[in-house]
């Protein structure tokens, strides 16, 4: 995969309700895309879808796609009733697994020392971990990001050799921004100054713990209601190498204009 594929990470979370739906859903992805009509554009893009488990064995691997988990247990088996290990989520077909999303952090208690054991198990295997970083409201307006960010950062790495750093991914998600921790109906995203400040710091405490050459080559992904429209903008932040979508990879209708304008980012 060249150096400037921009990864597009769908988390469905909970979502759908089905199996013919997800199968549906991304039978439609696939669709729109081909009819794009663009024959470069898996080389540009990397699509990762991340359905609920119960479907990566039965979606099948895709022709182009791959498929990622929404979590993953630090144990390698064993009696830990209703988890799933890395090896299990690897035969289904899962190419990446999401770590620490603010999401299984606040409803289900993860806490950092969780964090850094999944990245342990993950890295043993081949799967990429994908690992989930942001601030909440109440710390970002006490003017704690930095201090939050760094602090998950350095925990969710400890003892994370540097040999693995270069397939990692991090992403991140401020949770204030992201779309179901919303009250409102606002679609705001973090300001795009923001993220590249984050995105600096992120790479300054990984030069920190590593060494800067290899901290820099670290690939950032940003999350947080991301749309249709708001894309564009994110697409400036020219120091991230993609996006994790939530709500808005549910249906085609947002889905396909957000990988088309990723697509094209280089001409817009
Ligand atoms: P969102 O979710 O795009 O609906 O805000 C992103 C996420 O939580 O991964």
């Amino acid at each position: 995969m060249s150096k400037n594929t921009f990864l597009v990470v769908a988390n469905w979370k909970m979502n759908p309700l089905t199996l013919k739906e997800a199968e549906r859903l991304v039978k439609n992805f696939e669709g729109g895309i081909e009819r794009l009509n663009k024959r470069d554009f898996w080389e540009k893009i990397n699509l990762i879808i991340c359905p609920p488990a119960i479907y990566l064995g039965r979606l099948g691997r895709g022709k182009h796609y791959s498929l990622g988990i929404q979590n993953i247990y630090s144990e390698t088996r064993g009696a830990f009733t209703g988890e799933i290990a890395v090896r299990m989520a690897e035969d289904a077909g899962a190419r990446y697994a999401l770590i620490g999303h603010s999401e299984r952090r606040i409803h289900f208690g993860e806490t950092d020392e969780q964090v850094n054991l999944k990245l342990h198990a993950c890295v043993k295997s081949l799967m990429t971990p994908i690992v989930c970083v942001g601030e909440n409201l109440e710390e970002r307006n006490n003017g704690e990001t930095t201090r939050v960010i760094s602090r998950q950062i350095r925990s969710a790495f400890h003892r994370i050799s540097i040999l693995n750093l270069p397939k990692i991914v991090i992403a991140y998600e401020p949770v204030w921004a992201i779309s179901t921790m919303k009250s409102g109906s606002s679609a705001e995203i973090d300001d795009p100054n923001d993220i590249m400040g984050i995105v600096i710091l992120i790479k300054k405490v990984l030069s920190d713990i590593y060494q800067k050459d290899v901290a820099d080559r670290v690939r950032i992904i940003y999350g947080g209601s991301v749309n249709p429209t708001n894309i564009a903008s994110l697409l400036e932040v020219n120091t991230l190498s993609g996006v994790l979508v939530g709500g808005a990879s549910l249906t085609v209708f947002d889905f396909l204009p957000i990988l088309r304008k990723a697509y094209g980012r280089e001409e817009e």
